[in-house]
């Protein structure tokens, strides 16, 4: 059984995400708390050897472990996988942070990505086949979630902008628009109307074809389990970790800025832009700090968590945009 224990230091994040914030405020408006209905499911902890069977079910296990690149050493040690693995968002499928379980049925292969909007030529790819026109590589990043806890993980995937250059967008697109799937049988949380399903995220085409934007296929050398966004993930370890949209299965280009996932829900706390800033504190408590998944260390949080040198220029020339939220 997962225990949370929480100490005097500790955010109760449960109460901070994102989700729960909406869900006070239709406990205001009188909709109440029904529709919470998830719990800790089963009673074991998922992590390499149930990691170890979906890998071998993949048809691309045979590209892991991948070369890793040295250019993004994280300044701090790796979160095991165990503790990765079974702490977790994924609000399709419950808003606990153990949904490992239910994540595990969700069913992803045969799995396309449709790539379309302004482009020379809309097409949709096999994931498997997406994966082997790409040169998958081995990345260790931090990841700083909004609600105030951290971990670094080792990715393995490619840069997105090596999809971009495959789209070919043409001279009219400016955002790049990341969607999930949308099946409510295999994802109950999606029976939940009120949130603007399918989960939708954006980038600029600077920050899309920016180095550090990383498509994950893949985690501690073995593709993705399901409750890490299997079978392909946006990692931007610069933002907040709901930019990093999961499952990933519509990618378009646009020439307007889309509506994300949570800006749809509540935009005064959670924009377009978020990234990391130690200094801007969410409406609702401090991100000066954060506690480090799998430990008891808190650390300072650092601009762009970290990342400035690589992405800092990106934002030189939008000042009067709310970059931090
Ligand atoms: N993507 C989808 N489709 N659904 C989600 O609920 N949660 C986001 C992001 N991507 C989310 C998502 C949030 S809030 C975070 S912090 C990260 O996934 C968590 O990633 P992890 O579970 O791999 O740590």
């Amino acid at each position: 059984m997962l225990i949370k224990r929480r100490r005097g230091w500790e955010l109760p994040e449960q109460e901070a995400t994102p989700e729960s914030a909406f869900l006070h405020r239709r406990a205001l408006l009188g909709a109440g708390m029904g529709a919470m209905g998830l719990g800790l499911a089963g009673s074991a902890l998922l992590g390499g050897r149930d990691a170890a069977r979906a890998a071998t079910a993949d048809p691309t296990s045979d590209l892991y472990p991948a070369r890793r690149n040295p250019t993004y050493t994280p300044d701090r040690d790796l979160t095991p996988e165990r503790d990765a693995a079974n702490y977790n968002n994924y609000y399709e499928f419950g808003t606990s942070k153990y949904i490992a379980p239910a994540a595990a049925s969700l069913k992803i292969r045969p799995w396309t990505v449709k790539i379309d909007g302004l482009v020379d030529k809309p097409f949709e790819i096999g994931v498997d086949d997406l994966i082997r026109k790409v040169t998958l590589e081995e990345r260790l990043y931090r990841h700083r979630c909004v609600e105030a806890w951290s971990m670094a993980v080792p990715w393995t995937g490619f840069p997105l902008r090596d999809l971009v250059a495959l789209a070919k967008p043409t001279s009219d697109a400016k955002y790049i628009v990341m969607r999930t799937f949308l099946d409510r049988a295999q994802a109950p949380g999606q029976k939940q109307f009120w949130y603007p399903w399918p989960y939708t995220e954006g980038l600029t085409l600077a920050e899309a074809t920016n180095d550090l934007a990383f498509l994950a296929t893949g985690i501690y050398g073995k593709p993705l389990g399901n409750q890490f966004g299997a079978p392909i993930r946006l990692a931007v370890p610069w933002k907040y970790g709901f930019k990093s949209v999961k499952a990933i299965n519509q990618i378009s280009f646009t020439a307007e800025r889309p509506k994300t996932f949570w800006e749809g829900l509540q935009a005064s706390e959670y924009g377009f832009w978020a990234n990391v800033n130690p200094q801007v504190p969410h409406p609702r408590w401090s991100q000066a700090s954060e506690r480090v998944l799998g430990t008891d260390e808190r650390r300072p949080t650092l601009l762009f968590n970290g990342y400035g040198e690589f992405v800092a220029d990106i934002y030189k020339d939008l000042k009067n945009e709310r970059l931090w939220a």
